[in-house]
């Protein structure tokens, strides 16, 4: 069937930097065709994240000037656009090239447009459009198929940015099969989803977090807990590596649980990026440092091929309707909830179950 050229979609539509209020829910958005060697993608699910804000905001500044509207390569984004990195969906059509054997199946889609070697340099949701609409087009080689999963297309989306920045610290530090490893900021985003993929991998976890989050951390598997606040990271048996998103003042108490030759792996600093660091106490006892940011495609492909085996289980706090965009970022801003949010651009049945019956064939 060829695709109609007039055909529109519905669409959450950013239009400038600014307030929510730059996000316009549309229904008449050209709906995009996919091109050779290109999947047309229906969307179950888009999870929101930090970026989607921080890129609509322009909060990211320049290395001139921090306090400039930028996004997160430190220029403005082009407009308009349609955000949200994390899509799962279920393939709709299928442009030349491609075989027609994929329409029908679950994907979920790398958000990374174009890497640079391994490094991701373009990204869905700022350098080109994303998930918060009905319809995606993206290139074969970014479609993960995960029609086997036993995750919910909600849970699905979960994955991209969060557990695919954990799956790229993880390899990046080497972690294997029963070596000991401290996850830090392991109640949020990116640290449960390192416990998870730690866990499912034969890593003994330890865990450290704040007070009131240890019965979660431990239902994600952490097997020993570290209270911030309470215990001394100086009191814990040394780690093989650490995964660190936290920085901040415990930093450098953390190359200190080390062992000889350990790795400290980190993609974050929520606690503070300036940190003061004995550096002897990284080279005399050959500890490795290791900056990482997001997943590369080999990461990516392996985070698809344990949610198709089941080895991590995101937990989605509430599905939204796309047109509720506005009222699900308002409660992603209180932060009252545990787990991640997820819009629904067909529906939540869609959202909350495996399967979809494809209309359209071949564009
Ligand atoms: N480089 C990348 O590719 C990449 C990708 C995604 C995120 N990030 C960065 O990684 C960091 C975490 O992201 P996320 O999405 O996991 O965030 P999140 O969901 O908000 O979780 C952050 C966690 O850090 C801990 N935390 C918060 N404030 C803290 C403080 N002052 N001191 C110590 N711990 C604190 C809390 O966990 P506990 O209560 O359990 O300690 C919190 O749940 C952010 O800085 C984010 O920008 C980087």
């Amino acid at each position: 069937m060829a695709a109609d050229p007039d055909a529109t979609m519905t669409a959450a539509a950013t239009m400038h930097h600014g307030g929510p209020d730059a996000t316009e829910i549309r229904h008449d958005w050209p709906m995009p065709f996919a091109g050779p060697g290109e999947l047309l993608v229906r969307i179950t699910a888009a999870a929101l994240n930090n970026t989607d804000i921080w890129s609509r905001e322009g909060a990211y500044g320049s290395p001139e000037d921090p306090t400039a509207i930028a996004g997160w390569k430190g220029v403005p984004l082009e407009f308009p656009r349609i955000q949200g990195i994390d899509v799962a969906g279920v393939v709709e059509a299928v442009g030349d090239s491609v075989p027609s054997h994929w329409i029908g199946r679950r994907v979920l889609v790398d958000p990374t447009v174009r890497y640079a070697g391994e490094f991701p340099v373009d990204l869905i949701g700022t350098e080109a459009d994303g998930g918060f609409a009905e319809f995606h087009v993206c290139a074969l080689s970014r479609a993960h198929d995960v029609s086997d999963s036993p995750l919910t297309d909600a849970q699905l989306a979960c994955l991209p940015t969060a557990y695919g920045t954990a799956m790229g610290m993880i390899n990046r530090a080497g972690c294997s099969p029963g070596e000991r490893v401290l996850v830090t900021g392991s109640s949020g985003g990116v640290g449960s989803a390192a416990i998870q993929l730690l866990s499912d991998r034969g890593c003994h976890v330890v865990a450290r977090t704040s007070p009131d989050k240890a019965a979660d951390v431990e239902r994600w598997g952490a097997h020993e807990v570290s209270v911030r606040g309470a215990d001394e990271l100086g009191q814990l048996a040394e780690v093989d590596a650490a995964v660190d998103v936290v920085g901040g003042e415990e930093f450098p108490a953390l190359v200190d649980r080390l062992r000889d030759g350990g790795r400290l792996v980190f993609a974050g600093a929520i606690a503070g990026p300036m940190v003061t660091l004995d550096l002897r106490r990284v080279y005399l006892r050959q500890r490795r440092l290791i900056g990482s940011t997001m997943h590369t495609p080999q990461d990516f492909a392996e985070l698809a091929r344990v949610a198709t085996e089941g080895g991590v289980r995101p937990h989605v706090a509430e599905v939204f309707a796309l047109e509720d965009l506005h009222t699900a970022q308002e409660r992603f801003a209180r932060r009252d909830f545990f787990g991640k949010l997820v819009v629904a651009p067909n529906g939540t049945d869609a959202a909350l179950s495996s399967g979809w019956t494809p209309t359209v064939t071949r564009c």
